[in-house]
């Protein structure tokens, strides 16, 4: 593949062989002897984050100098997008400096497929609107994959804000494709029925409760309010009521249930702080694991035949 738009086009051995780069590299990284690979070395690298990031955008920028690449971050805030340029002239500009990638965070879905018709360089979806994010869904699998052992047959349970969700696109491309079975939780009007259409293997259930217990993992996503999710809940105190993880939900689960979340986390809404930092969270886990798969999405976009071995 030149570019990655999202989770969608790729297979499944795509995805292992993706995961089994992060690993490899993961080996290399925790060396304190090696830490650095020189397989981007050469390599320009043009960080366009047009939304806000704080995991997304620093664990590219660590995965990138890990690679030795050469880094430009663009400051939106004082590009000339403020002058009126738009997104292709200000790309078109970029372009014309001759990056080999463009790691592209923006708030319009479909963004990065539209710079890809346009660009020399590889297109890497570091998040497009609500339609996906597809390497925290590959850092999501990294962590399952590391802490179980394998993808097919996990049930996992995603709950919340669905609607808005690009993390829940990505995740449901992702482990579908290899063989984990998915049950979005949330209410009515944040879970739309027509999912199941795209992703036929899935369960839908408004009833957390009655869920929690079969599930190998939960991953709770943050209710976004910046794209109007307010307006499809009555109220943030009903909306915790039935979807919050807490500790008594937490009593329902399987004694070795795993808690995931993309993060920031709205702590006390979707999520509780003695869930969300207790002894089942991997959240943190997610973050560190986010780095090595940074590093294997940017080195097989720049090495599609293997030519250099990290
Ligand atoms: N998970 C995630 O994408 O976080 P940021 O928005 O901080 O990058």
């Amino acid at each position: 593949h030149k570019h990655l738009l999202g989770i969608e086009p790729l297979s499944p051995q795509d995805i292992t062989a993706l995961l089994d780069q992060a690993r490899a590299f993961e080996e290399v990284c925790e060396r304190p002897s090696i830490k650095i690979v020189p397989a981007l070395r050469k390599k320009l690298v043009v960080n366009l984050f047009f939304e806000n990031s704080t995991r997304t955008r620093n664990s590219f920028e660590i995965a990138e100098k890990r690679l030795s690449a050469e880094i430009i971050n663009f400051d939106a805030d004082t590009s000339s997008l403020n002058k009126g340029e738009t997104l292709i002239d200000t790309a078109m500009n970029l372009e014309a400096m001759h990056p080999d990638l463009i790691v592209m965070r923006h708030s319009a879905p479909g963004a990065h497929a539209l710079l890809a018709r346009h660009m020399k360089a590889s297109i890497v979806n570091a998040g497009d609107g609500a339609h996906e994010h597809p390497t925290q869904a590959l850092l999501d699998a990294y962590t399952l994959r590391k802490h179980f052992g394998k993808l097919e047959g996990l049930r996992v349970a995603i709950v919340g804000d669905i609607r808005n969700s690009r993390v829940v696109r990505s995740n449901l491309w992702l482990l579908t494709r290899m063989g984990a079975k998915v049950t979005l939780v949330g209410p009515p009007t944040l879970v739309p029925q027509e999912m199941k259409a795209t992703w036929p293997s899935i369960d839908i259930s408004h009833d957390f409760d009655a869920v929690i217990p079969k599930q190998d993992a939960i991953m709770m996503l943050r209710a976004q309010f910046e794209r109007g999710t307010g307006a499809y809940i009555p109220g943030q105190g009903e909306y915790s009521r039935f979807f919050q993880l807490n500790p008594a939900r937490m009593q329902r689960a399987k004694k070795d249930v795993v808690v995931l979340h993309p993060g920031p986390i709205n702590r006390g809404l979707e999520i509780t702080s003695e869930v969300a930092d207790g002894p089942r969270n991997l959240i943190l886990d997610q973050v560190t694991n986010g780095v090595p798969v940074r590093m294997a999405v940017l080195y097989l976009l720049s090495h599609p035949h293997g030519e250099q071995v990290p």
